[in-house]
């Protein structure tokens, strides 16, 4: 038999149509087409069956006359698909059938052999593989270009005074700096869950078939390497079947996603008329339309949004893949589109967060002002006490405590009470308790490993700079 003499009666499909005697409803092909979003594949799939096809012909099992025609014609594929001149049918399904059939268009019968030994089973799987692993990777470069910018911000204001809030009340003073380094560090964790989740996803699931493997003498160690992977995978149920690759990018990305929100509330916060602690670019701000005062954070509050996207996502590919039996089901189909939303939701925010870090302006007057309220050195106070007294930690906040009440009480700051005022409460403390009342040496004070002071937070920038480069 040869390849002309096989076709699919009219009106069936033309890739599987042979044991139907009609096509399918317009409902059913409606239902059944991933055409409409798995184009975003095409690059990958025709990379996995040029990689597929030069196996085939290594090990004799197609000609290399053919394998020659296979490659140029899935190359044209390709050029007419990114130049926009591919025609794509819904009633091929899917990106892997209107590849195949254009093939066929172009080099004729030979194209029928490319699906020797494969399956849509493992060609989609090895596709979206590739595809969600440069997806991590421009994850990664993302992180790495915030975090650079982020490193700018903590070296330009390493000493730059601002509140450190828990609760969202004043608590101590901490440095700019040091807060921008605690994104740093956070951003580090996210980059190095995409490079872990890259990691275990680079293996190769094609040569798995349908599902069981095939009789035919491949090479999957050959197409693997050929693909950039580092090996293949070892069970061909569990290739075909798995997409805990899509999960953990998912998972990584949506805890991402939740730092990138966090950061983003604070600057919205921090850009309020109310709070003035920092100047967004007039980049990445936008006016109101009715209100000419205005400047709003949108980017930012853009960014705090994308994560319901994200984390939608990886609820929703949870709630499609549990459940499923092994091995391929076409639930599975459901895998791509959440993942591309949530990869373009995240590029793009780590993008505009990267330019709102990178040009935004932090108000050291207002930042310092801040700081200098709400009794934020009362801890240095009691830590004197201790220290200098050697009051019990307990006794020393009970003193300062009482020093804070009447500090409040006439409306005035800890460092604007009289030494005499001070030592109605404690007839031991001396002049010297006003250097540790100062924002400034507050902070500089906090050299413990980890802590805020301006030495150590020039020192994690250095640090972090060296590594980023
Ligand atoms: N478009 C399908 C998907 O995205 C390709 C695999 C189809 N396999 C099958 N046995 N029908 O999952």
């Amino acid at each position: 038999m040869t390849d002309e003499t096989v076709g699919a009666p009219k009106g069936a499909n033309a890739m599987w149509g042979g044991r139907f005697a009609a096509g399918p409803d317009a409902i059913m092909e409606a239902i059944n087409a991933s055409i409409g979003f798995d184009q975003r594949l095409a690059a990958q799939d025709v990379a996995g069956s040029r990689a597929h096809a030069a196996m085939l012909a290594a090990q004799g099992i197609i000609t290399e006359e053919d394998r020659v025609a296979i490659d140029g014609g899935l190359l044209t594929a390709l050029s007419e698909i990114e130049s926009g001149t591919f025609e794509f049918s819904t009633a091929l399904e899917d990106i892997h059938m209107n590849v195949e059939n254009r093939l066929r268009e172009l080099i004729g019968p030979a194209a029928g052999r490319l699906h020797t030994a494969r399956s849509r089973n493992d060609q989609v799987a090895v596709d979206f593989r590739m595809w969600v692993r440069d997806q991590a990777d421009a994850a990664i470069s993302g992180l790495t270009a915030l975090m650079k910018a982020l490193v700018g911000q903590a070296e330009a204001g390493a000493d730059a005074v601002m509140p450190g809030f828990t609760h969202l009340q004043t608590a101590q003073p901490v440095t700019w700096g040091h807060h921008m380094m605690a994104y740093v560090e956070m951003f580090a964790r996210d980059r190095s869950r995409f490079e872990d989740a890259r990691r275990r996803m680079n293996e190769c699931p094609l040569g798995a078939a349908a599902l069981a493997g095939t009789s035919f003498p491949i090479d999957r160690h050959a197409t693997a390497a050929a693909l950039g992977f580092d090996a293949p995978m070892a069970n061909s149920l569990d290739a075909v079947s798995d997409r805990d690759f899509a999960l953990e990018f998912l998972a990584a990305a949506a805890i991402c996603g939740t730092h990138l929100s966090r950061l983003s509330e604070e600057l919205v916060i921090w850009s309020s008329a109310q709070f003035r602690f920092v100047r967004l670019s007039d980049r990445f701000s936008t006016g109101s339309s009715i209100m000419p005062q205005k400047r709003n954070p949108d980017a930012a509050e853009l960014c705090r949004a994308k994560v319901g996207r994200i984390t939608g996502a990886m609820i929703g590919l949870l709630t499609v893949m549990k459940g499923l039996p092994l091995a391929y089901s076409k639930d599975m189909q459901e895998d791509k589109e959440q993942v591309f939303d949530a990869a373009d939701a995240l590029m793009l925010a780590l993008a505009a967060m990267e330019g709102m870090v990178r040009d935004m302006e932090p108000l050291r007057e207002n930042l310092r002002a801040a700081a200098a309220s709400g009794f934020s050195t009362a801890t240095d106070l009691a830590d004197w006490l201790v220290r200098e007294l050697n009051l019990p930690f307990r006794d020393a906040h009970h003193v300062t405590g009482a020093l804070v009440k009447m500090a409040e009480d006439r409306g005035i700051d800890l460092p604007d009470l009289s030494l005499a005022d001070m030592q109605t409460v404690h007839a031991d403390i001396t002049e010297a308790v006003f250097g540790v009342l100062t924002v400034e040496a507050s902070a500089s004070s906090r050299l413990s490993y980890g802590g805020t002071a301006p030495e150590n937070v020039r020192a994690q920038a250095a640090r972090w700079a060296e590594a980023l480069k």
